[in-house]
C-alpha cells in the first residue's frame, strides 16, 4: 500500500512540474514515507530520517519533508527528535504538497488525477479503498488514516485499463478490508468482474480481504472466474476465539477455517498466507496454542508473524501488558517455526505441477535464471531461455524445491519439439 501511495505522490508531483532526482545528492527536496502499524516501524523510519542530516548539511537549500501515517501518529512532535525537518505532513493534506515545495509554480487543480507510474511493466497496484471502519483493538490504521473511501468504479476501470494497454497484465487491488468494497450498489464480486473482463488482463489479485466480508458471491467468482488468481492473504492474527473476541475481529476461529476449505475445496493447492499477531495483552499459554494449531489446521503457504506491538491511543494499549519482549518473542519464534516446516510441506506438494509462471526478472545471485510467481503466488525460480522477458507467461512443470523456492522447468508443447 505504501509503495503505492509513494507512485501516486511521484505522479501528482511530476504532473505538478517537479522531476525525480537523478540522485539523491542532487535533490531539491527528500520526502520520507512512513508505517506506524508497529513501533519498530516507526524506530526505522525515524533512523533513516535522522541519517539524511549530511545531505542537508551539503544543501543548505535540501527540504525534507515526513509524509505517511507517522506524519499523522505523531505530527509535530516530530520537529523536537528531528530539528533539521523542513514539514510534516499527513495523508489528508497531500493536496497542499505541490505548494509547499514548488510555491507558486505549482499548477492549477486539474479534474484529471495522475495515475501512479509503474515500477514495472506487468504488475500494477490499483488502490481501491482507503482508510479502515473495522476497530481491531490493537490497531492504529483507523486512526491514522480515517474512515473507508471507496474510490469510484469507472476511475478504478480507466486506470486499470490503461496501464493494461501498457502490456500490464497482473493488477493487484489494495483496500485495508479490500473486499468490504461497495460503491452505490457494486459490491467487490461485482468490482472483480468487470476488472476481469478488461483486454489484456490475465491475472487478478487483491490485498487484503477481511475474513468478515467472505460473501457467498464472492466465494462463488473468487472460485468460478479464472483470471483470479488462486491465492489470497487472509489476516487471521490469531487462533483462539477469546483473543479473537478481544481484538474485536469479528469473527472465529470456525468461521475463518470454513473460508480455507471452500478455497480449498475444489483446489487444495490454492495459495492462503496470513497475519498472526503474538503475545497479546493476556494470551494465555492455552489461548497462544490454539493458534499453533489453527496454523496446523488451515496450512497456510506463507505468514508474516508479528509480537504484539502496543500502539498509544489503541484500546489494547491500556490493558496491562501480561507478557513481557522476552515471553513475546519465545512465542514468536515457536510459531515461525512451526509455519517453517508447513511452508516447506505445501511447497513440496507442488512438486510435479504444472504452472504458469510469470516472469518478473533475472535472478540477483544467478543471471541463468529468472524469478517468477505461480498463479498461487509461490516464488519459482526457472532456467533463462533466450526468448524469456519480464512480464512473460511460460508453462512450466515445478521439479523440485530450493529453500522455500520452487524450482521449475519450462514444459516443451508439442510445436518445439
Ligand atoms: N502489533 C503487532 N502487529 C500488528 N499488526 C497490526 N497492528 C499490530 C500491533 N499493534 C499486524 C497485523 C496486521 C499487519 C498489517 O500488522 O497482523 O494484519
Ligand atoms: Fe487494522 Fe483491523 Fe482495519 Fe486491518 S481491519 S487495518 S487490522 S483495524
Amino acid at each position: 500500500m505504501n509503495e503505492y501511495d509513494s507512485a501516486r505522490l511521484a505522479a501528482f508531483l511530476e504532473f505538478n512540474g517537479a522531476l525525480p532526482a537523478a540522485d539523491i545528492e542532487k535533490a531539491d527536496a527528500i520526502l520520507v514515507n512512513t508505517c506506524s502499524v508497529r513501533e519498530k516501524a516507526e524506530e526505522n523510519a525515524i533512523a533513516r530520517i535522522k541519517n539524511l542530516k549530511e545531505f542537508k548539511t551539503k544543501n543548505r537549500k535540501l527540504k525534507i519533508g515526513v509524509l505517511g501515517c507517522m506524519a499523522k501518529n505523531r505530527g509535530e512532535s516530530l520537529f523536537k527528535i528531528i530539528p533539521f525537518l523542513d514539514f510534516v505532513l499527513a495523508p489528508d493534506e497531500y493536496s497542499r504538497l505541490p505548494e509547499i515545495l514548488l510555491g507558486s509554480m505549482a499548477k492549477e487543480k486539474s479534474e484529471d488525477e495522475p495515475f501512479a507510474k509503474l515500477s514495472n511493466n506487468y504488475s500494477a497496484f490499483v488502490a481501491i479503498q482507503s482508510g479502515c471502519n473495522m476497530r481491531c483493538s490493537y490497531c492504529i490504521v483507523p486512526y491514522v488514516r480515517g474512515m473507508e473511501q471507496y474510490r469510484e468504479p469507472n476511475s478504478i476501470l480507466r486506470e486499470i485499463e490503461a496501464t493494461a494497454v501498457k502490456g500490464v497484465s497482473e493488477v493487484t487491488l489494495l483496500g485495508q478490508t479490500v473486499n468490504g468494497y461497495r460503491y452505490k450498489g457494486l459490491s467487490f464480486a461485482g468490482l472483480l468482474k468487470q476488472v476481469a473482463d478488461i483486454k489484456g488482463i490475465e491475472r487478478i489479485r487483491f490485498m487484503s480481504p477481511h475474513p468478515k466480508h467472505y460473501t457467498g458471491e464472492l466465494l462463488e467468482i473468487l472460485l468460478g472466474e479464472p483470471k483470479i488468481a488462486p491465492h489470497v492473504h487472509l489476516p487471521v492474527q490469531s487462533g483462539s476465539n477469546s483473543i479473537l473476541k478481544k481484538m474485536k475481529r469479528q469473527y472465529t476461529r470456525e468461521n475463518y477455517l470454513s473460508i480455507v476449505e471452500a478455497l480449498r475445496s475444489s483446489n487444495s493447492l490454492y495459495g492462503i498466507t496470513t497475519d498472526i499477531i503474538c503475545g497479546y495483552p493476556g494470551e494465555s499459554e492455552e489461548e497462544f496454542e490454539e493458534t499453533l494449531s489453527l496454523l496446523r489446521e488451515a496450512r497456510f503457504d506463507s505468514a508474516f508473524m508479528f509480537a504484539y506491538s502496543p500502539r498509544e491511543g489503541t484500546p489494547s494499549a491500556l490493558e496491562k501488558e501480561f507478557l513481557n519482549e522476552e515471553q513475546k518473542k519465545e512465542r514468536l519464534q515457536r510459531t515461525i517455526d512451526l509455519q517453517n516446516t508447513i511452508i516447506l510441506e505445501r511447497a513440496k506438494l507442488m512438486i510435479g505441477q504444472r504452472e504458469k509462471i510469470l516472469l518478473e526478472s533475472t535472478s540477483r545471485r544467478n543471471s541463468s535464471e529468472w524469478i517468477g510467481k505461480t498463479g498461487n503466488f509461490k516464488k519459482a525460480i526457472v532456467k533463462a531461455q533466450p526468448s524469456f522477458k519480464e512480464g512473460m507467461y511460460v508453462d512450466c512443470v515445478i521439479e523440485g524445491i530450493k529453500g522455500h523456492t520452487l524450482v521449475a522447468v519450462p514444459s516443451i508443447t508439442p510445436s518445439q519439439l
